[in-house]
């Protein structure tokens, strides 16, 4: 029976290429997918001031963008659109020729090889800023679920390769399925936002998407950040209703949600480090109070640990660069 003094857990520290070989969790390139902003006009990149290092991209840009990503070996990029209007309905979510829909084919001319993912929600394309119809203050599920079908429909009749709705609404990846089949799209999987929680962290994300709720908040369809076993019955339904991926958000403050997932589900687990996860390491790293590369490869490996296997992140192409260096 090895004890100390036989037992030295050092040993396997000591070499670094020994250091290597024991590792029980990696990060690759391939398990990232790049978060794109996507906005009407000319020559636009526009820098998202809470988010440094992303913008706004209009179409005319995006394809260089996309090849961009696609040559750091990055396999997807989940695309989030600025409509030039918005309106109580969020028509411009379903236009077939709306900001997403022309992004798509952008990408996918530019950049054939890359996954292009959709985000399915209102929010982006509401005057009200909520993720869904709003009828007497509150935002109707059963309503919604038909433009969120109609959203992700024209976004794969677009090209888009894979479609994840986000807002959270009950039955969402039920009707989005049964749009796509109807209309022929077997073989275009679901990654569902299945544990979405209303949080903090998606402060960023809102500048840059300018999608903030006009009234009120998301608590009463996102959900709330004390429960865990809600997250496994939200993420139970998605799969039921035909997720071909499930989806634990945000990332960070969530891990023992992940884990937990894991342990409980064999479907595909992705995770999203949002916005305000990127804004305080970029804010902390730019004082020089904490190492950027170090801290933002520490919090990957952590999300993986926990058991993602997938990290939609905006550091991706931060990553792919470092890892590329070793
Ligand atoms: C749309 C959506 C949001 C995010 C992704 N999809 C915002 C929200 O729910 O308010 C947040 C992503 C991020 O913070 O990086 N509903």
């Amino acid at each position: 029976m090895a004890s100390y003094p036989d037992l030295r857990l050092r040993r396997l520290r000591d070499l670094e290429p020994l250091r290597r070989m024991v590792r029980e969790t990696r990060l690759s390139a391939a398990n990232f997918i790049y978060p794109l902003f996507v906005t009407h006009g000319q020559d636009v990149q526009e820098p998202i001031p809470p988010m440094p290092g992303c913008c706004q991209w209009s179409l005319d840009r995006l394809g260089q963008e996309a090849q961009e990503v696609a040559a750091l070996g990055i396999p997807a990029v989940l695309l989030f659109g600025l409509p030039a209007e918005k309106d109580p309905l969020g028509t411009g979510a379903y236009d077939p020729e709306g900001i997403v829909q022309e992004a798509v084919r952008v990408v996918k001319q530019a950049a054939p090889g890359l996954l292009v993912i959709t985000d399915v929600c209102l929010c982006e394309y509401t005057d009200h800023g909520h993720c869904g119809i709003v009828k007497k203050d509150r935002v109707d599920n059963d309503q919604t679920l038909e433009l969120l079908a109609r959203t992700a429909l024209s976004q794969v009749n677009s090209g888009a390769d894979m479609v994840a709705p986000s807002a959270m609404m009950d039955g969402q990846v039920r009707a989005i399925r049964q749009a796509l089949n109807a209309a022929g799209q077997h073989n275009v999987p679901v990654m569902g936002y299945a544990a979405k929680y209303a949080s903090a962290f998606y402060g960023p994300f809102r500048v840059a998407a300018d999608s903030a709720p006009q009234f009120g908040d998301r608590r009463g369809y996102q959900m709330d950040p004390a429960n865990v076993r809600m997250a496994m019955r939200e993420i139970e339904s998605d799969i039921a209703e035909g997720a071909d991926i499930v989806m634990v958000k945000p990332a960070l403050a969530y891990l023992d949600v992940v884990r937990e997932a894991r342990q409980k589900f064999d479907h595909p687990l992705a995770v999203y480090n949002v916005s305000g996860e990127y804004s305080l390491v970029k804010a902390a790293a730019s004082n020089g109070w904490v190492d950027e590369k170090l801290i933002t490869l520490e919090l990957l490996t952590a999300m993986r640990r926990a058991g993602a296997d997938i990290i939609i992140s905006y550091h991706a192409k931060d990553v792919a660069r470092w890892l590329r260096e070793g």
